[in-house]
């Protein structure tokens, strides 16, 4: 039976994800709310439930301590926490919330997990069409910090999501980076963003329900029909992206830049 260590499995997408997964797979659950995250864990039966404020770098290191003590394998890492905010917001460890939870964090996670990787296990990284909508993505601004505006902060953080997984690749490890659809659940409730109208008013009845969006996260999970360092669409066939996701020097400035973040 595989290991699967789903984040953001408290709702939505990685909780749909997380039920269609549930029998066949060993399932390791992180969410941030305790409640929501333990509801979906008992209802799916899932091996392991952690919890973890992204926002809150030593929480993710905490997190990778408890993994790494009670697990000695990882087949599969979903990074799959993320969404929209308001801000800018800096946080404690000194990074704009968007690029933290939605990027920072999961670059944090994946090193401290590497322990428990094999050659095979694979890196499945939840990004969006936002990359390619919104991203103005500056090496000199990388976490959009300075030139902030939600959808922005947004598109940058999800392009980093597509520059990581080829930085993975680039690295060893089997990674895919994929947009799941536009997906109702409440990832955009905390924003002031004028993306918060398609997903929090009657507009969201022209959005796919979190099972189907689950769903294309689980076909990522299960299947190798996919390609490492590439993105993917909501239909599994490789998907359009921003320009800048192809620039390998983009990929290892964000590398770097990351790794430097985390100095700090
Ligand atoms: N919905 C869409 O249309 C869409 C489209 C493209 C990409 N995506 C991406 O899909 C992923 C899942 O989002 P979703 O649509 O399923 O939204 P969601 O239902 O709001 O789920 C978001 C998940 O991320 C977790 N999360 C949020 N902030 C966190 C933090 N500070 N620390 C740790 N975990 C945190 C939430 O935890 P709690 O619930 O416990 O707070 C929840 O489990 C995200 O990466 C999002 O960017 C969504």
């Amino acid at each position: 039976m595989r290991t699967v260590l789903i984040t953001g499995a408290s709702d939505g997408i990685g909780a749909a994800a997380a039920a269609r997964l549930a029998g066949d797979h060993r399932l390791i659950l992180v969410g941030r709310n305790p409640e929501k995250t333990r509801a979906v864990a008992e209802r799916v039966g899932a091996d392991g439930v952690f919890v973890a404020d992204f926002a809150q770098l030593d929480q993710v290191r905490g997190l990778a301590a408890e993994i790494t003590g009670r697990y000695d394998r990882i087949d599969v890492l979903a990074n799959n926490a993320g969404g929209l905010f308001s801000g800018p917001t800096i946080t404690v460890d000194g990074v704009e919330l968007t690029f933290q939870v939605n990027h920072l964090a999961a670059f944090l996670l994946t090193d401290l997990l590497r322990p428990l990787f094999t050659p095979d296990t694979a890196v499945v990284n939840t990004s969006s069409v936002a990359a390619r909508l919104f991203s103005s993505f500056r090496v000199d601004d990388l976490d959009t910090s300075r030139r902030y505006r939600p959808e922005r902060a947004y598109g940058n953080a999800k392009l980093a999501n597509i520059l990581f997984t080829k930085g993975l690749h680039a690295r060893g490890i089997r990674s895919v980076a994929f947009h799941p659809g536009n997906v109702a659940t409440s990832f955009a409730s905390d924003t002031t963003s004028p993306l918060r109208w398609l997903y929090t008013t009657v507009l969201n009845r022209s959005l796919i329900t979190p099972e189907a969006g689950g769903s294309t996260l689980e076909f990522f999970i299960r299947s190798d029909a996919w390609q490492s360092g590439e993105y993917y669409g909501s239909d599994h066939r490789p998907g359009r992206t921003a320009r800048k996701a192809a620039d390998p020097a983009l990929v290892e400035a964000l590398w770097s830049g990351s790794e430097r973040l985390l100095r700090r």
